[in-house]
């Protein structure tokens, strides 16, 4: 398939990663189209150990060229020691690597304006990485952006950057914090931009001829639907797009040419931040999922929540989303457990309600409907293939697939690249 998409089901940390390495292996391109360094996962092959957040995680397979495109935000400091550490470990991005300077700067008064708002909100706050990122796409949506275009220029950015901090110091004075600096802020931009000067170039062009090419676009989705500005559970949710929808904006791909989307699910589910969550588990069962599942978060070490599968956010994922099939991730996460529950529904006073019928307050006061399925109590970690599965695994996927109506393509049985069933 040319155009495949990889999109997270859940609230992130899905396990995309894992997904992504194993498609971009035939990819031609891997793009980066939404988000910022609010994303992450830590990639770890042949050439080391690598925490990934800007860079699209398919620069490891070797004749795909990475893009990242307008959608996305920058944090520059982050994108240069990303760009440090893979040129260190012998990787030659010049020529493999392409930034879009239609992407928007997140200035370091956007991560210190995230911390204020967060404080401000007390108790009611979303939980954010702290990265700058809703302040960051604020500014782009209300015409206060500073993008790698205005970098280029250095009047223009001196300029945009005067007219920004003539507003940011005040709110920040008013919120507690402390004003900054212009000719610091411009110093230090002046040197990353140095650095990364050899990357910037549109990609669209690029990504047009590969399409008319037919060559294979893999596209990197991050955060996960239920995290989406519009379609997750705001306003505990994050500041892009998460839909496949948003390729078309953020990268420039026309909708209809997206071939694949393969929507990436935990065989549980888990969340970090604030927010509702209607299958959490807060006993024992929570914290036997968190360990076995190493759920500890790549971009902020925080424990995640988690809980059982909830069949009806990843139907309704599916749905919009138009999922052409599903990757299943941490299914080994499951082997020590006697009973698994599914939810399969939600009631509400009695009455059958579902997802997109209220916000997130309704989401804290329905009531989910599980189905309990026993557990295989056996290891399947490091199975490749489907019918070496002991058949309690079977009868869960196969009660996924009929839940969701979507075809379980992908099973990812442990951490390791090679610990995937592909049916
Ligand atoms: P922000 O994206 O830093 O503004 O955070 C908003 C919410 O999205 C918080 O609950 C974060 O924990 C969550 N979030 C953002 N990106 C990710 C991700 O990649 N994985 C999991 N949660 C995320």
């Amino acid at each position: 398939m040319p155009v495949s998409i990889v999109i997270g089901s859940q609230w992130g940390d899905e396990g995309k990663g894992k997904i992504i390495d194993y498609l971009s292996k035939s990819a031609d391109f891997v793009v980066r189209y939404h988000g910022g360094n609010n994303a992450g996962h830590t990639v770890i092959n042949e050439y080391g150990k690598f925490p990934m957040h800007l860079v699209p995680s398919g620069i490891f397979a070797k004749k795909a060229k990475a893009l990242i495109t307008a959608g996305v935000v920058l944090d520059l400091e982050v994108l240069v020691s990303e760009i440090e550490a893979l040129e260190k470990a012998g990787f030659n991005l010049k020529n493999r690597l392409f930034i879009s300077p239609r992407c928007h700067l997140i200035l370091p008064y956007h991560k210190i304006l995230d911390k204020l708002y967060e404080e401000v909100k007390g108790k009611a706050k979303t939980g954010t990485t702290g990265r700058g990122i809703g302040p960051a796409y604020a500014d782009k949506v209300s015409y206060n952006g500073i993008r790698l275009h205005d970098l280029l220029e250095r009047k223009q950015f001196s300029d945009r950057l005067a007219l920004q901090l003539k507003i940011k110091n005040k709110i920040l004075k008013a919120l507690g914090g402390r004003p900054l600096s212009q000719k610091q802020i411009e110093e230090e931009f002046l040197i990353l931009r140095k650095k990364i000067l050899p990357y910037i170039t549109e990609p669209y062009p690029k990504l047009t001829k590969a399409i008319k090419d037919k060559q294979n676009i893999l596209l990197e989705g991050a955060h996960g639907v239920f995290l989406d500005t519009d379609w997750g559970t705001y306003p505990f949710v994050t500041a892009s797009t998460i839909l496949p929808g948003g390729a078309n904006a953020g990268a420039g791909i026309p909708p209809q040419k997206i071939n694949q989307v393969i929507g990436v699910v935990k065989a549980y589910t888990t969340r970090v931040g604030a927010g509702p969550f209607p299958t959490e588990l807060f006993d024992k069962q929570g914290e036997t999922l968190r360990k076995a599942g190493g759920e500890f978060g790549t971009t902020t070490g925080r424990p995640r929540r988690c809980g059982w599968f909830d069949a009806e956010l990843i139907r309704f994922a599916a749905a919009i989303g138009g999922f052409t099939e599903i990757a299943l991730t941490k299914l080994d996460v499951l082997d020590e457990l006697k009973e698994i529950k599914i939810c399969t529904s939600y009631t509400l006073n009695g009455k059958k309600v579902s997802y997109f019928d209220g916000g997130s307050v309704f989401l804290t006061e329905i009531k989910p409907v599980y189905k309990t399925l026993n557990g295989w109590h056996e290891k399947t970690r490091g199975i490749t293939k489907y019918e070496d599965l002991p058949i309690t695994a079977k009868r869960y996927i196969e009660e996924i697939e009929k839940q969701i109506g979507v075809t379980v393509r992908y099973i990812s049985t442990g951490p390791d690249r090679k610990d995937i069933i592909v049916r």
